[in-house]
């Protein structure tokens, strides 16, 4: 973990289930943290004078500023921003972690909260990037860490809204890295399977026919981000945390050799 001691590292989502594996390790690694969530995560946290759902006894110095903003919304990412600025610390380090799921068939959804998908999910990622670039080219160096999803490379019914922003971070992310790895800023896509975190108990519409996976199938929150960090820490661009994750990339890059030899034996599909 030494790649992240003394590193400057701002986290959106940051209370939610994987944001908070985050602040944990990344406390252990030695990171200063400048933490993001929504106005409702972050207030009753700052009224308990900063206390932290996770242990922080004697690294209360490694957390420089917990920033409410809803990343919705332009004006949000651009009260992060400013709320960055006004530290006068570097930008080390961005986790795009925030994120927001419905489930239920596309048409059940209600076109706004199909719209806020991506809005949280994909928008705020190009908002934010487009603030803290310029900074991050200019001092030639820089991590971007995105959680994107296996629905970002499988593509996903009942999660529509969600698998399409998930797909966009990646390509975005790929895309991105091919202009900005010349200035020393490293990319890192991460691709979690399932994870027992609250994302899961996202509001439903309609009657979905979503089968539950059994318990054997979740990944750890903790063990996602070990992986992430990990893989992060060595460079990886793609990285898939966690037997599920690994076998469903593997899926995808078989999938083609294998509806190739269907059709060699006659199937129609
Ligand atoms: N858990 C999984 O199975 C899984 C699998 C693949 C990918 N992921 C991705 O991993 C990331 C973290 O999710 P998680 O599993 O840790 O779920 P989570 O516990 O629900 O965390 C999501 C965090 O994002 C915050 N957030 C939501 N809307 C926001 C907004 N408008 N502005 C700022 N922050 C906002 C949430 O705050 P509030 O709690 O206040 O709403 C929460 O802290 C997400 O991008 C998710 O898509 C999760």
């Amino acid at each position: 973990m030494e790649y992240y001691r003394g590193k400057n590292i701002l986290i959106t989502g940051a209370f939610g289930g994987f944001g908070l594996c985050f602040i944990s390790q990344l406390l252990d690694g030695g990171a200063s943290l400048i933490l993001c969530d929504t106005p409702q995560s972050t207030i009753p946290i700052r009224d308990r004078e900063k206390s932290l759902p996770v242990p922080v006894a004697g690294r209360e110095k490694q957390i420089l500023s917990i920033i409410p903003a809803d990343l919705s919304n332009t004006e949000g990412c651009k009260t992060l921003h400013e709320e960055y600025r006004k530290l006068g610390k570097r930008v080390d380090m961005i986790i795009h972690n925030a994120g927001i799921a419905f489930g239920g068939e596309y048409a059940d959804i209600p076109p706004e909260l199909n719209e806020k998908i991506i809005q949280v999910n994909l928008l705020s990622i190009m908002r934010l990037n487009a603030l803290f670039l310029p900074d991050m080219i200019r001092q030639r160096s820089g991590h971007l860490i995105y959680m994107s999803s296996v629905a970002g490379f499988v593509a996903t019914p009942l999660a529509v809204s969600y698998s399409t922003s998930k797909f966009a971070v990646r390509s975005f992310a790929m895309a991105l890295h091919g202009e900005i790895r010349k200035h020393g800023i490293r990319t890192s896509i991460v691709y979690p399977f399932f994870s027992k975190t609250p994302i899961l108990k996202s509001q439903r519409f309609g009657d979905p026919q979503i089968s539950t996976l059994p318990g054997f199938c979740a990944t750890s929150p903790a063990h996602v981000v070990t992986c992430a960090l990990k893989g992060a820490k060595n460079g990886r661009l793609h990285i898939c945390p966690g037997f599920f994750s690994k076998l469903m990339w593997l899926a995808v890059r078989l999938h083609p050799v294998i509806s190739a030899q269907r059709k060699i034996e006659g199937y129609s599909s």
